[in-house]
């Protein structure tokens, strides 16, 4: 994974994809990732499960209807990353926007002008556009974090969730977002990354021609979110993955005692939050 130095001792094809991303060409590693993405579409087609991320919780607990609320720690993840950005009225886009569940409810929460969800699965963003057709304000299209083929200054807010560190050229991603959003346009981002390759994410921004307007670490709250779904996710796994595959999917979902989620709790990986702004 790139960026994510944690030792993967737990479940063999993930050690095996590990050892591969570790040794691969940029281009053979994204086709790794969207592999794996593919696979999880097709191997788990329950519309139940709408997000993918690790979640987050700070003790602020989010408004919630009832159909939201088994997903309220993926929900707040999305919170923390827009919540300093006005949507209401504005031309949004999610990059990695994986099984839509993200920009389905912050398009219904905070009502944008649009928002244009995109994603390098074209079976995750099938299974979006099946699940998520009645809202006008909402679309899906296959598309790549690093050449996105959308118009110059066309929209006034880009986020992306946990989905860059499966990027080959993080550079060609972060220049692509400055191109299609409009001076004065916001760039919300967060991911993890092992300690160094964070430094580096750092630098990148400081030389992508955005200005910084804040970040923040939140590892611990990933963390603590971490806890709180592990049985939830330990079992939806159960459901979904072959017993082969269990081990190295828990490793990939963050599961607690997986290295991910050890590398994590002893911050060997950060988790971050990026509030960038396109200068006017
Ligand atoms: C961990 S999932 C997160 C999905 C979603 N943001 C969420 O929080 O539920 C990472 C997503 O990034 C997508 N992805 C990976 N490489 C991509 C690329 N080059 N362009 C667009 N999406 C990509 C994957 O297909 C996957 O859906």
């Amino acid at each position: 994974m790139e960026g994510i130095g944690a030792n993967l001792s737990t479940g063999i094809p993930a050690r095996i994809f590990y050892s591969v991303m570790l040794l691969a060409p940029s281009g053979i590693r994204m086709r790794m990732w969207r592999g794996l993405y593919q696979r999880m579409a097709r191997s788990q087609k329950d519309s139940n499960f709408r997000f993918m991320n690790y979640g987050f919780t700070d003790g602020d607990e989010l408004d919630l209807s009832p159909e939201d609320e088994g997903d309220r720690l993926f929900i707040q993840l999305y919170n923390m990353n827009i919540r300093d950005v006005e949507i209401e009225g504005k031309e949004v886009l999610e990059v990695g926007s994986g099984r839509g569940g993200g920009a389905s409810w912050i398009s219904r929460k905070y009502n944008p002008k649009s928002l244009l969800a995109v994603d390098y699965s074209d079976e995750a963003i099938r299974l979006s556009q099946g699940w998520f057709s009645d809202q006008d304000n909402l679309e899906f299209r296959v598309g790549n974090a690093q050449r996105l083929t959308l118009p110059d200054q066309s929209f006034d807010i880009v986020y992306n969730v946990e989905s860059s560190h499966c990027y080959a050229d993080i550079t060609a991603f972060i220049s692509e977002v400055f191109r299609v959003l409009r001076p004065g346009g916001k760039f919300c981002w967060t991911d993890m990354r092992d300690k160094k390759t964070m430094e580096k994410m750092h630098e990148s921004f400081v030389h992508s021609g955005f200005t910084i307007d804040s970040w923040t670490d939140v590892t611990e709250n990933v963390v603590d979110a971490l806890d709180i779904i592990d049985e939830g996710r330990r079992e939806m796994i159960r459901q979904s993955a072959p017993p082969s595959l269990r081990k190295s999917f828990e490793t990939f979902g963050g599961v607690p005692g997986t290295p991910v989620y050890e590398a994590l709790k002893a911050r060997r990986i950060q988790y971050f939050r990026y509030l960038l702004c396109k200068p006017e």
